[in-house]
C-alpha cells in the first residue's frame, strides 16, 4: 500500500470527484451494511401479528413497504454515482501517468531506449498504466465503500447483541470473520507473481506485433509469414496461460469465502438454538453476517487488484525511476553560439563494459574544419560522432568544443548548437514542410525552401501534387531512400548550426545528385565545423582533416594526399573503391 502513496498525487487533481465519491461511498456502505438486519430484526417483525403485539394499521405498514425501495434507490444510486466519479477521475489519472511515463522516456539516455524492446516499452507506457489507474480507482472507490458497508453490518451486528439476550452468540458469530481473511492472503499471494508473468508476456506480444510490422518488407522478402504467425501465436499462448492461472486463483475466492460464511451460519444456528433466540432476531444476524462477508470478499478482490497494481508499478517504475544518466550539469557553463572547435581527450567509451568500443581517442578538430572519418564498417565512426552531441557519455577522458567539456554544458545548449543527418533518418509521420521546419522552427518558408534547394531536394517536393504538403507517412516511409536523405539533409542545413554532423548522409544519392550537394556544401559548410562520415572519397578527398579509424582507434590523421603516403590503411581503401570505380 505504501509504494503507491507517491501516487496518490495524481489524485489531487481530481479531488472534487474524489470527496463526492467518498461521501457517495458511505451512504451506499452504510445503507448496504446496517440496512437489511435492521430492518428485518426491528421493522418487519411488528408488520405481522404475533401474541406481543397486534396487527399493524395498514396504512403504517404502506409506508414501511415504501421505504424499502427508498432505501434501494439511495443504495443504488450513491453507488452509482460513486462508481461514476470514480471512473471520471481514473481516466484523468490515466493520462496522467502515461505523459509522465511518455516524459520519461524522452530524457532517458539513447542507451536506455535503444537497449528495451519498443513493445515493451510500449507495453509498459500503454497495458500497465491502465493497470495502475485501476488499482487506484478500484483501491479509492471499494478501499472505501466496502470497509464502510463492514462496518455497517458489524454496527447492526453490535446493535442486536446490545438489546438482545444472545451477546455470546453474536461474539463467536463475528469470531468466524476473521477466518476469511485466510484464503484472501493466499489467494493474493499466487495472484501477484502470476500478475508479473502476465504483464510481461503482454509486453512480448506487443514486441511481436510492433516487430513484425517494421520488418513488414523482410517479413515478405524472406518468406517468413508462417514463422512469424507461430512466433506470435506462441507468445499470444504464454499471455492467455498467464491469464487463465490468474483467473484459477482469483475466482477461487468467491467460493472459499462463500464456505466459510455458510459454516458461520451453521455455528451462529446452534447457538442460536442453545440460547432460545427467536426467528427475526436469527436472520437478522444471519442478513447481518451475509452483509459483512460480501465487503470481506470484496476487500479480498482488492487485495488482488493490489497485487496486480504493484506488478504493474514495477514495470512502470523500472523505466520511471531509471536514472537519468545524461543531466545538465548543476552550474552549466552559459554559452550562445559556440565557434565549434572539438577536443577528445584520451576518450575512452563502451556500450557494454565487456568491449571497448573507442580506445583512448585523442584529436582536436579546429573549429570551421571540414573533418572527415574513414574506416572498416564497425570501426567506431558513428560511435564517434554520437558522443559529441553527447547522445552517450564518455567511461573516461573528455570531449570538448571550444574548450568547454561538454558535461558543463546544458544539454539543450550544446544541442542547439548541433544539426545531425544521422545514417538512418527518421522523418515524422507529417508534411515535408512540417519535417523540414523541425530543423528551426521560427524558420520562413523562403528559409525552408532556400534549405530544400540546397539539400537538391525542392525540385522532387515540387513534382509532388502536393508539394510541400506531402505527407511522408510513418518514419518516412511513402519517399524513397534518397528522397529521405535529402529531406533530412534540409532539416539539417536549415538549423545553421556551428557543427553539422552527416554520417553517411549521401549515401543513398546517384553520384549526380551527391555532387550537386557538394558543392551546396561547399558553400554551406564555410566556417562551420563539418563531421563528415562517407565511404565515397570523392567526398572525403577535400576534407581539410581525414581520420583513419581502426578497431576503436584513430591510427592516423591527415590530408588525403598525407595520408595516401603515409597511411597502409587509407591507401588501401582508397586503392580498393578507386578500382572498383574504374
Ligand atoms: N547501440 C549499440 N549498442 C551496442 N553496441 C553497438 C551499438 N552501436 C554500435 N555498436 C558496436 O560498436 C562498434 C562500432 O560501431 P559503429 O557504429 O561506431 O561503427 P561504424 O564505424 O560507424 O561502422 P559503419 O561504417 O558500418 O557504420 C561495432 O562493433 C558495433 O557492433
Ligand atoms: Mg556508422
Amino acid at each position: 500500500m505504501k509504494r503507491f502513496l507517491p501516487y496518490f498525487k495524481y489524485l489531487r487533481s481530481v479531488r472534487t470527484q474524489i470527496w463526492a465519491a467518498v461521501a457517495c461511498a458511505l451512504v451506499f456502505g452504510l445503507t448496504s451494511g446496517a440496512s437489511l438486519p435492521i430492518l428485518i430484526k426491528y421493522v418487519f417483525p411488528p408488520i405481522f401479528p404475533s401474541a406481543a403485539h397486534a396487527a399493524m394499521p395498514f396504512f403504517r405498514v404502506i409506508l414501511i413497504a415504501a421505504a424499502i425501495p427508498l432505501a434501494f434507490a439511495l443504495r443504488a444510486f450513491s453507488g452509482y454515482l460513486n462508481s461514476y466519479f470514480i471512473q471520471a477521475a481514473g481516466v484523468r489519472i490515466l493520462e496522467s501517468i502515461r505523459v509522465d511515463y511518455f516524459r520519461k522516456l524522452q530524457i532517458l539516455p539513447l542507451s536506455f531506449v535503444q537497449g528495451k524492446s519498443s513493445g515493451d516499452l510500449i507495453s509498459r507506457g500503454m497495458s500497465d498504466t491502465g493497470q495502475l489507474q485501476s488499482t487506484l480507482t478500484v483501491l479509492a472507490s471499494d478501499g472505501i465503500k466496502q470497509p464502510v458497508t463492514l462496518l455497517g453490518a458489524v454496527g447492526a451486528l453490535v446493535l442486536l447483541a446490545l438489546t438482545t439476550k444472545g451477546v455470546l452468540l453474536v461474539l463467536v458469530s463475528l469470531a468466524i470473520v476473521p477466518l476469511s481473511v485466510f484464503p484472501v492472503r493466499y489467494v493474493g499471494k499466487k495472484v501477484i507473481k502470476r500478475a508479473y508473468q502476465m504483464q510481461s508476456h503482454l509486453g512480448s506480444v506487443t514486441g511481436h506485433f510492433a516487430e513484425n510490422l517494421a520488418a513488414a518488407r523482410e517479413v515478405r522478402a524472406f518468406g517468413l509469414e508462417e514463422r512469424e504467425i507461430g512466433r506470435f501465436a506462441v507468445a499470444c499462448r504464454a499471455l492467455i496461460t498467464s491469464q487463465i492461472k490468474i483467473a484459477k486463483y482469483a475466482q477461487a475466492l468467491t467460493p472459499a469465502i462463500e464456505f466459510i460464511a455458510a459454516a458461520g451460519i451453521s455455528v451462529t444456528l446452534v447457538f442460536a438454538y442453545k440460547a432460545g433466540l427467536d426467528l427475526a432476531t436469527f436472520v437478522a444476524i444471519c442478513t447481518a453476517l451475509y452483509m459483512s462477508y460480501e465487503p470481506i470478499k470484496k476487500i479480498g478482490g482488492l487485495n488482488n487488484e493490489l497485487q496486480r497494481g504493484i506488478a504493474a508499478l514495477d514495470r512502470l517504475e523500472f523505466v520511471l525511476h531509471a536514472p537519468v544518466t545524461i543531466t545538465d550539469p548543476e552550474h552549466p557553463v552559459p554559452v550562445g553560439r559556440l565557434r565549434g572547435e572539438i577536443c577528445f581527450e584520451r576518450v575512452e567509451f563502451a556500450y557494454n563494459a565487456a568491449e571497448p568500443v573507442l580506445r583512448d581517442v585523442s584529436v582536436r578538430i579546429p573549429a570551421g574544419t571540414v573533418c572527415a572519418l574513414v574506416g572498416p564498417s564497425g570501426a567506431g565512426k558513428t560511435t564517434f560522432i554520437n558522443l559529441v552531441p553527447r547522445f552517450y557519455e564518455v567511461g573516461s577522458g573528455r570531449v570538448a568544443v571550444d574548450g568547454l567539456d561538454l558535461r558543463s554544458l546544458k544539454l539543450s545548449d550544446l544541442r542547439r548548437n548541433i544539426a545531425v543527418v544521422s545514417q538512418d533518418p527518421v522523418l515524422f509521420n507529417d508534411t515535408i514542410f512540417n519535417n523540414l521546419l523541425l530543423g528551426r522552427p521560427e524558420a520562413t518558408r523562403e528559409e525552408v525552401m532556400a534549405a530544400a534547394a540546397d539539400a537538391h531536394a525542392h525540385e522532387f517536393i515540387l513534382s509532388f501534387p502536393n508539394g510541400y504538403d506531402t505527407v511522408v507517412g510513418e518514419r518516412g516511409v511513402l519517399l524513397s531512400g534518397g528522397q529521405k536523405q535529402r529531406v533530412a539533409l534540409a532539416r539539417a542545413f536549415l538549423r545553421n548550426a556551428p557543427i553539422l554532423i552527416l554520417d553517411e548522409a549521401t549515401s543513398a544519392l546517384d553520384s549526380q545528385s551527391e555532387q550537386f550537394i557538394q558543392e551546396a556544401l561547399r558553400k554551406l559548410v564555410s566556417g562551420k565545423t563539418v563531421l563528415i562520415i562517407a565511404h565515397r572519397f570523392s567526398t572525403i578527398r577535400d576534407a581539410s582533416l581525414i581520420l583513419v579509424f581502426e578497431r576503436g582507434s584513430i591510427v592516423a590523421q591527415g590530408t588525403h594526399a598525407e595520408l595516401y603516403a603515409a597511411s597502409p590503411l587509407y591507401r588501401s581503401l582508397y586503392d580498393r573503391q578507386h578500382q572498383q570505380v574504374v
